[in-house]
């Protein structure tokens, strides 16, 4: 790989403003990298779709990316991940990492007694990517799973320490309290910003696990593994883009970076319209 493709940015793509949580994890892990953020945010909320649509964004996402000229994509989405991850690394061109593998593991590791809680989207949950994943690791781990659907409009409310999450919380994690989980894996972009209310409900004892952060170390690794890491010292620089209305994007943006987003755009990436 010449020095000019390991200078190339790292495309970053989700159904919204959620990924962010990743591109954070990357940014602070990756300090050199330069990346380039899409999300799709006209299409939000991927989690209650069919595998078939979500399939085409994810697609449409990757060829917005690799037009970039991007030297790796990342799928900072869950359901898109478990949806589309196969159909993504046949398109790209260019190594692709997704949330389900790097979280899976992590929690494969980190359980105890192996008896291991998923929560996410419909879809994502559906899908059972995170439970083969694990198994994979851990033959004998007990996976219990459960969709949340109302995490992700709850986080979007910005109602992240409320008193409605925390029952909604309680209600959706009493059965795998009940079955005596040791590890509850956040496989949502959104559920990060709900951590330290999820870390009151499951109480001490039971280990959260962050996509964010286990793919952010996973993309540290496989950069390195595809001499891909950015040697040349330039200044990286961070570009986003939305599919609608940048605005919005912008001030949660901030609150969810910590820093200014320089350059925002709005595109499309529908090859239908
Ligand atoms: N980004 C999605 C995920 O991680 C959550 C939001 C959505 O449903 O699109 O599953």
């Amino acid at each position: 790989m010449g020095t000019q493709q390991a200078a190339a940015p790292i495309g970053v793509f989700d159904s919204g403003l959620g990924g962010l949580t990743v591109l954070r994890a990357i940014r602070e892990r990756l300090p050199g990298e330069s990346t380039v953020y899409l999300g799709d945010t006209a299409r939000v909320p991927y989690g209650p779709k069919a595998a078939e649509t979500i399939q085409r964004y994810a697609l449409e996402a990757t060829d917005f990316l690799v037009g970039k000229g991007v030297k790796a994509v990342v799928i900072a989405c869950n359901t898109a991940t478990a949806r589309a991850l196969p159909d993504v690394i046949a398109r790209a061109g260019v190594p692709v990492l997704g949330v389900v593998e790097p979280g899976g593991r992590a929690a494969a590791e980190a359980s105890r007694d192996g008896r291991i809680g998923v929560i996410g989207t419909r879809g994502t949950i559906s899908s059972r990517a995170y439970n083969a994943v694990i198994h994979e690791q851990r033959p004998d781990a007990v996976v219990l799973e459960q969709a949340c659907p109302l995490f992700v409009p709850l986080v979007e409310e910005g109602w992240t320490e409320d008193q409605v999450s925390r029952l909604t919380a309680e209600r959706y994690l009493r059965p795998l309290l009940d079955e005596g989980i040791d590890t509850l894996v956040l496989a949502c972009t959104h559920y990060p910003l709900l951590k330290p209310l999820l870390a009151q409900v499951v109480g001490p004892e039971v280990v959260l696990i962050d996509s964010a952060e286990s793919t952010a170390e996973a993309l540290e690794v496989l950069l390195a593994e595809a001499a891909l890491g950015n040697l040349t010292g330039q200044e990286p620089d961070a570009r986003y883009y939305v599919t609608d209305e940048a605005a919005r994007f912008d001030s949660l943006a901030r609150r969810l970076l910590g820093e200014e987003v320089d350059h925002l755009e709005t595109v499309s990436v529908d090859s239908t319209g």
